[in-house]
């Protein structure tokens, strides 16, 4: 059993769970199927609420936020195998009940693990991989008052014994918290930190806070304080109070072998904090009507890093884009863009599949070089190519949004797209911005090669992106007119495909309806087959050298009686519809063509009852292979 979760854990001076109800809230995004909490109150027994639903729900249930103690951790789960259930939820206590788990990602030999434990007697309640772990640190922490330096030691050889992936916090009912990253993320947020506490002589490696925060993104604490440390993979930490007093709390980080490290506290940008949906009914409504701005602000990134990046690109032997869902997408559009514009020989591998034709790239001589594309900067698949490729002498460059990444930081160079949180769990604002900042590389790169350099108009993006949000009432009506269709297939060529495939990708993921995109040209080589007069046909048809061929599918199309929805610059007789996306040079029309189809597969979702901010099944930030 594995899941993709959130973990929040407090300790410091305010209640802890009013605040890690507020912070799963606001992790939502990540996914979720069951919430809880738990929290120490006066060094004394350990509480749990948990229970299944999402963070409202169970809190109005259960009142989470009405827990005592200022000491505590949280999570949401999401499970991708094995049954949703109040037990299964986090937190999972040791037998005795002195210590409390919050867990995310899988701990592969948990099968074993438990066996030994449960030969010595431990009892477990739940089904979880995360379960044994509470168990390991039972058998650990056998006095848990006893000196730091030996629990230091202790949670180590917990640790040594986990294999997989893990993320973990643990509440020990004498008030501490413990815990430990490994391939997943866990940040920790500290209020007014310092790095002794005032006394001369003070161990620099030793950190001083108000409070502290262990999270699974800065989302969750960004409101209380910009002030971050990340841990790297293999990290522990241990967070107590600094004296008797209980006015700051202390925080040890320490690597695999037990040694204190020294960590850098980081300055986090505070437009990370813009997370609130504003006038828009959904964060995806939002987040679509942001690309107004985020377009351009991604194409206009200009700093060393860009040129560095642009050297290596040109110089590389082979280039390999990769990257899982939209980003994947934004990958097929650098490769359309790097091999036609820019001459530089590239290809697009989906991050899931690298393992399968990395070897036939990695035995050309030379240095290539793999870039891989990613919003959240910590998809498990793409953090595994990276790894993969890394191991056949690549060199690694990344695209993300989230420059404090695990995906950033294992790069040799990154660039962000700049695009603010996503919260919506469909990619929109962040798949533009890949593709606006893919276009920019593209001109820096055909100038830097020597070849006629491209002039691409981007500065009026606002208000090209204006007059299709302008649209908004017509595709609503729209949608409310094909709400009840079965399937909708959606044609293009060259390199509109890739948007028909990403426009797809949004109806099935938003409105739950089954969508393809095709080759215009391949319509009649079998799809053809499906098409009758309850189909709904859009067809990408830009005024370009695809034009004049699309419109022959879409003739084959309405002869079987489809309902055709034109995304043109020019008006047809042969549309029962149109989206209408404005003319700009021809090499951009990808950037517009895509959003009314955003616009399409929310309104979609609106009318059959779908939460367009949180589509079942799936979550943001998929963190498991
Ligand atoms: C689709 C979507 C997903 C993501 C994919 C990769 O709308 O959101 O397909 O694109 O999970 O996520 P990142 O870009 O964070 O690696």
């Amino acid at each position: 059993m594995y899941t993709v979760c959130s973990i929040i854990a407090y300790k410091g001076y305010r209640d802890a769970a009013p605040l890690i109800v507020k912070a799963l809230s606001r992790m939502e995004y990540r996914g979720y199927d069951s919430v809880g909490i738990a929290t120490a109150h006066n060094n004394s027994t350990i509480m749990v609420k948990k229970g299944v639903g999402n963070v409202g729900y169970v809190n109005s249930r259960l009142n989470l936020d009405r827990m005592h103690g200022r000491v505590g951790i949280g999570h949401t789960r999401w499970a991708t195998h094995g049954v949703v259930s109040d037990i299964n939820a986090h937190p999972h206590v040791s037998c005795d009940g002195r210590i409390a788990v919050v867990h995310n990602g899988i701990v592969e030999n948990y099968a074993a693990l438990k066996y030994a434990l449960a030969s010595e007697g431990h009892v477990f309640r739940s089904d979880t991989d995360s379960e044994v772990i509470a168990h390991l640190l039972e058998d650990a922490f056998t006095e848990p008052q006893s000196d730091e330096e030996e629990m230091l030691g202790k949670l180590v050889n917990v640790l040594n014994l986990l294999n997989g992936s893990y993320s973990f916090v643990a509440l020990v009912s004498n008030g501490m918290l413990v815990g430990a990253r490994y391939h997943e993320p866990l940040i920790i947020g500290l209020t007014n930190p310092s790095k002794d506490d005032g006394d001369d002589g003070g161990d620099d490696s030793i950190l001083y806070a108000d409070e502290c925060f262990i999270a699974s993104d800065v989302l969750a604490f960004i409101e209380y304080t910009d002030k971050a440390v990340f841990l790297a993979d293999g990290e522990a930490f241990l967070v107590r109070y600094a004296d008797a007093s209980k006015q700051r709390v202390m925080v040890k980080i320490f690597d695999r072998n037990g040694n204190v490290t020294n960590k850098e506290i980081t300055q986090i940008a505070w437009e990370f904090a813009d997370v609130d949906k504003g006038r828009f009914a959904h964060y995806t409504l939002k987040e679509i009507h942001e690309q107004r701005y985020t377009i351009g602000k991604a194409f206009n990134a200009s700093d060393d890093r860009l040129r560095e990046l642009i050297n290596v690109l040109i110089n590389a032997d082979r280039i390999i884009v990769t990257g899982s869902g939209s980003s994947y997408h934004a990958a097929l559009i650098a490769k359309h863009l790097f091999s036609k514009l820019c001459m530089l020989a590239c290809d697009a591998i989906v991050a899931s599949e690298f393992i399968y034709s990395i070897d036939t790239y990695a035995n050309n001589a030379g240095k290539p070089l793999l870039i891989a594309i990613s919003q959240s900067g910590e998809t498990a698949d793409v953090l595994n190519a990276v790894r993969i490729a890394r191991g056949k002498n690549f060199r690694i460059a990344s695209i993300v949004n989230a420059p404090l990444s695990t995906l950033a930081r294992e790069s040799d160079i990154y660039l962000s797209i700049n695009a603010g949180p996503e919260i919506g769990v469909a990619a929109t604002k962040s798949f533009t911005a890949q593709m606006a900042l893919l276009y920019r590389m593209s001109i820096e790169a055909s100038r830097s090669n020597g070849m006629n350099p491209l002039t691409l108009d981007i500065g009026s993006s606002n208000i090209y992106v204006d007059k299709i949000l302008g649209m908004e009432a017509y595709i609503s009506d729209l949608a409310e007119s094909i709400k009840n269709v079965n399937s909708i297939y959606i044609i293009a060529k060259g390199i509109h495909h890739v948007i028909a495939l990403e426009g797809a990708l949004k109806l099935k993921e938003l409105a739950y309806v089954h969508a393809e995109g095709i080759h215009a040209g391949e319509l009649k080589h079998g799809p053809l087959a499906l098409i009758d007069g309850k189909s709904i046909v859009i067809a990408l048809n830009p005024m370009d050298d695809t034009y004049s061929d699309v419109l022959a599918s879409i003739h084959e199309a309405k002869a079987r009686g489809a309902c055709i929805i034109g995304v043109s610059d020019s008006r047809c007789n042969m549309y029962d519809f149109t989206l209408e996306i404005p003319r700009v040079d021809r090499l951009l029309y990808p950037l517009y063509e895509v959003i009314p189809l955003q616009l399409l597969a929310y309104h979609m979702a609106l009318k059959r009852d779908c939460n367009p901010d949180y589509p079942r099944n799936i979550a943001k930030s998929v963190t498991v292979k």
